[in-house]
């Protein structure tokens, strides 16, 4: 029943006649055909951060986790204005992740840079403190969770006030709030809830989601 409540409310929200379905569509395709994981975000969610952005009109978003550029191509064709940098730490899915893009005609939107976030990251903060690209309004990190709160932490400094973080894939199907789930990435998705619930910087909700990737949830944490 979620996909299915998914598939027609997208169906009718984000139908495919839209100008950049064919395009998204492109990137699965080309992904799954390069043996990325099926783990992108899907349309609704995708659709529900572009909506983000252009209600809060972001001038420059960052994405740590580029996959194969499903969400930075969403991003990007939904929101003509804006900048999107993103990091991807394998050079195969980087590899991917350009070709999607350049196919998708948003190069000139969408920065791909290769690495580990935490090393690329003090570079893109230089980059805005020296005024080279405007201060981040929304960020989304779906990358490997047992590092979501540094990223969180290292970010902050480079968001504007307001800008807003969000995190994939906290709950888990449950595992979450599951004492006998120690693994590495549940236990990244409690850390960031909990850093995020004690820093003053921050304001925090986490929104349980069902869908076509099934039971888990995002976390929501607006920069002071
Ligand atoms: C996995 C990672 C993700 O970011 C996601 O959304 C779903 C699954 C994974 O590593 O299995
Ligand atoms: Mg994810």
């Amino acid at each position: 029943t979620w996909t299915a409540v998914d598939a027609y409310t997208i169906s009718h929200l984000h139908p495919p006649s839209k100008k950049n379905s064919a395009v998204l569509l492109d990137a699965l395709t080309q992904s799954r055909d390069e043996g990325l994981p099926d783990i992108a975000s899907y349309p609704v969610i995708a659709k529900f951060y572009a909506l983000q952005c252009r209600a809060m009109r972001v001038k420059h978003a960052l994405e740590i986790g580029t996959l194969g550029a499903y969400t930075s191509i969403f991003l990007a064709t939904e929101n003509p204005g804006m900048q999107i940098t993103t990091i991807e730490v394998d050079p195969h899915h980087y590899k991917v992740a350009q070709q999607n893009v350049a196919h998708a005609g948003v190069l000139e939107q969408v920065t791909a840079k290769l690495g580990a976030a935490l090393d690329v990251l003090p570079e893109l903060a230089k980059e805005i403190e020296s005024g080279g690209k405007p201060r981040l309004g929304f960020v989304y990190i779906d990358a490997d969770k047992s590092n979501n709160w540094k990223y969180v932490d290292v970010v902050i400094p480079m968001c504007e006030s307001g800008a807003v973080i969000f995190v994939d894939n906290i709950v888990r199907g449950g595992d979450l709030v599951d004492r006998a789930k120690k693994d590495a990435s549940t236990a990244g998705s409690r850390r960031v809830v909990e850093m995020v619930g004690k820093d003053d910087r921050l304001d925090g909700v986490v929104l349980q989601t069902v869908g076509e990737k099934s039971y888990d949830g995002i976390l929501m944490a607006v920069v002071r």
